[in-house]
C-alpha cells in the first residue's frame, strides 16, 4: 500500500493526511505507506494518514541534528520560552478542534479531551517558564580554580507516543524537550496518527524554526524501532508498555542511549473501613472506567478492608448501572469506546480470565451491541468482587473498563496486596486517621500516592513509576532534567602545570 491515492474517490468524507511533517516541510513518506485510520465508535475509518518508514526517521534526524547545530541550542532560553509561549497561545484557540480530531481517532470522550486540552495549554506554559532556569552550580575550591556546572541540551530527542492520550503524553515530553533546548522527532502511534500533524501545523505558525520539530507517525516495529537504534539519536523518551521499554532498552543498547519512560501500571485503590466511604466510591469508580479504563494511572484493583467490603461491591453494581456508554462526540454520555479493535479483544480476553479464575462477575463483561454502538467498540463497566491478587485480571495492566475488588484485613495485608505486583507507577489510599494515610503511603511502592483523591495530575508534580513502570519522572519543577547533561567546567588561573617528568 504504497500508492499515495488509496483512498477511494468516492469517500470524501474522509480527511486526509499524507504528508509527514520533516524540516518544516510537510513532505510525502520516502518509504513508507497511507493508511485508513480507523474512528473506534464506529469500527470505520475517518481520516486517511501517511506512516513514514525507516528511510523518513532517517530524514528527520538529520533535520533535527542539523536544527539542534544551528541556532537552536544557542538560542538563550528566554527566546525558546517566547517561541513556546506563541505556541501555547495557538495550541489555546485550537482546543475545539483538536479534541474532536483526537476523539475520532482514539474514542475518548470528546468533552474529557477538552479538559485535557486545557489543562496542557498550562504544561506548556510550565514548560516554557523552565527555558531560561537550567542553572548550573558554582563549586567552592580556591582563589585559582574556577570550577562550575552548565546544564546543556542532551540533542536530539525521540518521542514514541501512545494512543491512549497522544496529546498529553506528547506535551510532557516534547514540551519539556523544547524548552532544554534538543530538537525532537515525534513517533505518534499507528492507532492514532493525527494529532501529532496538527500540532506540526501549530508549531510552524508559532515560528519554531526548521528541523526543530518533526512529526513521522509509524508503526512501531518499523519506524519506532529504527528511531530506537539511530546512532544520532540521543535520547528516547517514551510512553506505553513495559514490555516494549524492554526491547527498546536492547534495541538501544548499541549507543547506551538515555531513555525516560512512562509505562504501565495496575494501581491499588485502597479503601478502609473508615474512610469517607461515599467520597471514596466516587473515586474508585471514576478511577475503574475513566477513558474506558485506557490509562496507567488509574485504580484497576480495588483494595477493600473486609468489614465495608460487601456495601462496596454494592456501590459498584449500582454506580454501573448510571454509567452512560456511548458516543465520545455527546457531552452527556460517561464512556465511550476502546480505542482500537485489539484493546478491545483484549479487554474481552481478560473478561474471560476473570471467570476462568474464579472471579464473580457483578455487572457488565460484555461487549455493547445495541444497533447504535455495535460497530464500535464499546466494552460495558465491569466489575468482579472475590478476586485474589494472583488472578490475571489482579496481575495484568488489562486497560479496559474492569475493576477487580480484592477484600483485605489491615494495614500489613492492605500494603502487601497493593506492593505484589511488578508495576509501580500510581496508588490510592482513603482513610479518615492521618497517622494511617503516613504510615500507608509511607510504605507503598509507586511513584505517585493519592490519600483521599485521585488522579490529582499537575504540570508541578513529578510523575513516572517505580519497579517495571518506568525509568525518571515527567513534570514538575525539574521537568527538563531527562533532556539536559551536566558539564563541570574547571579554569585554573593560577598559571602553572607541573612537568611530571623533571
Ligand atoms: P506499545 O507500547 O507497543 O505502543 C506504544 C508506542 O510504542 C506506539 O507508538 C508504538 O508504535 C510504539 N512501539 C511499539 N513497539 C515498538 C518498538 N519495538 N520500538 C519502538 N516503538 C515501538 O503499546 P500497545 O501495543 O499499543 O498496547 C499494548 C498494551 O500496552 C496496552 O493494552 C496497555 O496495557 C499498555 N499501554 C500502556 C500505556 C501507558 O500509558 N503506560 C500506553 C499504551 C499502551
Ligand atoms: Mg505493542
Amino acid at each position: 500500500m504504497s500508492n499515495q491515492s488509496f483512498a477511494p474517490a468516492s469517500d470524501t468524507s474522509l480527511r486526509r493526511y499524507e504528508h509527514l511533517y520533516i524540516d518544516g516541510e510537510w513532505v510525502k513518506p520516502l518509504d513508507g505507506e497511507l493508511i485508513e485510520s480507523i474512528d473506534p465508535a464506529t469500527g470505520k475509518p475517518w481520516a486517511i494518514a501517511p506512516m513514514g518508514g525507516p528511510q523518513d526517521i532517517d530524514r528527520a534526524v538529520a533535520a533535527a541534528r542539523q536544527a539542534f547545530n544551528g541556532p537552536w541550542r544557542r538560542m538563550p532560553g528566554h527566546e525558546r520560552a517566547a517561541l513556546l509561549r506563541r505556541f501555547a497561545d495557538l495550541f489555546s484557540a485550537a482546543i475545539p478542534e483538536l479534541a474532536v480530531i483526537e476523539s475520532r481517532d482514539n474514542g475518548n470522550l470528546v468533552r474529557e479531551h477538552r479538559a485535557s486540552l486545557t489543562a496542557q495549554v498550562q504544561w506548556y506554559q510550565w514548560f516554557a517558564s523552565l527555558a531560561d532556569k537550567a542553572q548550573g552550580t558554582t563549586i567552592p575550591i580556591d582563589d585559582s580554580v574556577h570550577a562550575f556546572t552548565t546544564r546543556v541540551p542532551i540533542g536530539v530527542v525521540g518521542a514514541i507516543i501512545p494512543w491512549n492520550a497522544p496529546l498529553l503524553a506528547t506535551c510532557l515530553k516534547i514540551g519539556a524537550a523544547l524548552a532544554a533546548g534538543c530538537a525532537v522527532v515525534v513517533k505518534p502511534a499507528e492507532q492514532t496518527p493525527v494529532s501529532a500533524l496538527e500540532l506540526a501545523r501549530l508549531m510552524h505558525e508559532a515560528g519554531i524554526p526548521p528541523g526543530v520539530f518533526n512529526v513521522v507517525p509509524g508503526f512501531g516495529r518499523t519506524a519506532g524501532a529504527h528511531l530506537v537504534k539511530h546512532p544520532d539519536v540521543n535520547k528516547i523518551s517514551f510512553t506505553g508498555a513495559s514490555q516494549t521499554a524492554k526491547h527498546m532498552v536492547r534495541d538501544g543498547a548499541e549507543n547506551l542511549k538515555r531513555f525516560t519512560f512512562e509505562l504501565g501500571g495496575k494501581a491499588p485503590h485502597i479503601i478502609f473501613a473508615d474512610a469517607d466511604l461515599d467520597n471514596a466510591i466516587n473515586a474508585a469508580t471514576a478511577s475503574a472506567w475513566r477513558l474506558t479504563g485506557q490509562s496507567c494511572a488509574l485504580g484497576s484493583r480495588v483494595l477493600v478492608e473486609r468489614p465495608i467490603y460487601d456495601r462496596v461491591v454494592d456501590a459498584f453494581r449500582t454506580r454501573a448501572k448510571s454509567v452512560r456508554v456511548g458516543l465520545p462526540s455527546v457531552d452527556t454520555n460517561h464512556m465511550g469506546p476502546q480505542a482500537h479493535e485489539e484493546q478491545l479483544r483484549k479487554t474481552l480476553s481478560y473478561i474471560e480470565f476473570g471467570k476462568q479464575d474464579g472471579a464473580e462477575l457483578i455487572t457488565g463483561g460484555s461487549r455493547v451491541l445495541t444497533p447504535a454502538l455495535a460497530p464500535g467498540y464499546f466494552v460495558e463497566p465491569t466489575v468482579f468482587a472475590g478476586v485474589t491478587n494472583r488472578m490475571r485480571i489482579a496481575r495484568d495492566e488489562i486497560f479496559g473498563p474492569v475493576a477487580s475488588l480484592i477484600p483485605f484485613d489491615g494495614e500489613d495485608e492492605a500494603v502487601a496486596i497493593a506492593n505484589d505486583t511488578p508495576y509501580g507507577l500510581t496508588a490510592g489510599l482513603w482513610t479518615r486517621d492521618v497517622g494511617r494515610a503516613h504510615r500507608v503511603s509511607n510504605r507503598i511502592e509507586a511513584g505517585m500516592v493519592w490519600v483521599n483523591t485521585y488522579s490529582f495530575l499537575r504540570w508541578s508534580t513529578p510523575y513516572g513509576g517505580f519497579k517495571v513502570s518506568g525509568w525518571g519522572r515527567e513534570n514538575g519543577i525539574h521537568a527538563l532534567d531527562p533532556y539536559l547533561e551536566t558539564r563541570t567546567t574547571v579554569i585554573s588561573t593560577s598559571g602553572q602545570f607541573p612537568n611530571l617528568y623533571t
